[in-house]
């Protein structure tokens, strides 16, 4: 066999291309539905004014099983409001899982409240439903589950767990525009569901937000928090200013026109880069959750284990994998307690007493398996993945079993 592309070698195939195609993209369509916004010159969403928005809205709640859906600034946004909604705030604590992205954990410092950092379930690489039974004390006052890369979370369990400690459950679903749990929208079964449409995401606007809710109480709770506290039938929150444009509405409508065929393909080549994975020494794919009916994802993740390669690190098969086909793969998100980007104790807008700063801070939370995760286990790729066709996935096993062939040579010269 010819040696690895990263020692030299020739790759097993160039899926660069793969990279520059938007997985949903429409251009007419988007061109035609932001000229529509231009010529109505109603370019701002306020209630019912007929903007491209409010189409938006009534259209992303149907398809996702959801009574009412609220646009706003972006995912974080989306996260906060949602909190706000809820009334969380200082003395509060909210489990969050200890992979995400820091908005998750980020929104529930801005409200005052303590975000209690969870460890993640190695097969799913989603918050561990034991742990977060664990997590729970009298302060708890709701659960975040983030439905991370391509899998939702237990929402099962998370559903059980929230009524029968009488929690609010949110679903952070950034990850996943157009999955399905036994056929309802991701986002449907908790009390919120909030979406970010943000650049990187499989559904993007270059900024936005949704918050979906079955409960017209809390609708009009968001409806006021998004819009300065304004009044929105005889409910008044105190808030600033969280509204999106037209514009953006625009293009998320030509989207969805595409998502609402191309989840099908999502999914089905998910499981086709599962069944790939499945008779390869040393990977697997992560586990899929019973009630999944349709799964997409932000990325696809699998999992890793360098005890079958002698012990190669798993940077090294990232790096050697990525050379191979020309696409990145790379670990998750560091853990909350080590990112980079999460450090709330440091802003002094947070600096509520000494036993609040403490618990914020992120040093101080243990997450053992969402370290060996994101060290050890986890090989994680965008979802320019889902553009392959059947045969271009199975590149990702020829390129696997080509390193495991090497793995001796790769861990001799220690790239
Ligand atoms: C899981 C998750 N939650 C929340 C967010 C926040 O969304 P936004 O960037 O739109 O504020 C993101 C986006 O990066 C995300 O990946």
């Amino acid at each position: 066999m010819v040696k690895p592309a990263i020692l030299g070698g020739t790759p097993v195939a160039d899926l660069s291309y793969m990279k520059s195609r938007r997985i949903l993209e429409n251009p007419d369509k988007e061109k035609e539905y932001l000229l529509k916004v231009f010529d109505t010159g109603i370019w701002n969403h306020w209630n019912n004014n007929g903007n491209l928005a409010g189409e938006f809205e009534a259209l992303w709640a149907e398809y996702n099983t959801s009574k009412y859906c609220s646009l706003v600034t972006n995912g974080t946004h989306a996260l906060q409001l949602a909190l706000e909604a809820l009334d969380i705030g200082y003395g509060d604590e909210v489990i969050v899982p200890g992979i995400t992205w820091q908005a998750t954990a980020g929104a529930v410092c801005d409200v005052n409240a303590v975000p209690i950092l969870t460890d993640i379930n190695k097969d799913t690489f989603c918050i561990d439903a034991n742990m977060v039974e664990k997590a729970i004390t009298s302060k708890t006052r709701a659960i975040i589950c983030v439905h991370l890369y391509n899998r939702l979370s237990d929402l099962d369990s998370l559903l059980k767990i929230a009524e029968r400690h009488g929690l609010w459950l949110i679903e952070d679903c950034s990850h996943c525009h157009g999955s399905k749990f036994k056929g309802k929208g991701a986002g449907s079964l908790g009390t919120f569901g909030t979406y970010s449409f943000q650049s990187s995401k499989l559904m993007q606007c270059a900024e936005g937000g949704a918050v979906l809710t079955q409960d017209r109480e809390l609708y009009g709770r968001i409806m006021s928090l998004r819009n300065c506290g304004r009044d929105f039938d005889n409910i008044k929150i105190h808030s600033g200013n969280y509204r999106i444009t037209g514009f953006q509405a625009a293009v998320l409508i030509a989207q969805l026109e595409v998502l609402k065929s191309k989840a099908a393909y999502i999914d089905k080549m998910g499981h086709v880069l599962d069944d790939t994975l499945d008779s390869l020494p040393g990977v697997r794919p992560l586990s899929r959750n019973s009630g999944t009916t349709c799964q997409t994802g932000y990325g696809y993740a699998f999992s890793y284990s360098p005890e079958n390669f002698d012990g190669l690190p798993a940077g090294i098969f990232r790096s050697a994998l990525s050379a191979e086909l020309g696409l990145e793969f790379t670990s998750t998100y560091t853990p909350l307690n080590m990112s980079e980007v999460y450090y709330p104790h440091l802003k002094r807008r947070h600096h509520l007493g000494r036993n609040y700063l403490e618990s914020i801070n992120p040093a101080n939370y243990k997450l053992p398996s969402a370290l060996d995760i994101w060290l050890n286990r986890a090989v994680v790729t965008r979802w320019y993945i889902f553009n392959s066709s059947v045969k271009e996935a199975s590149y990702l096993s020829d390129a696997i079993s080509k390193i495991y062939e090497h793995r001796k040579d790769l861990i001799k010269r220690g790239i």
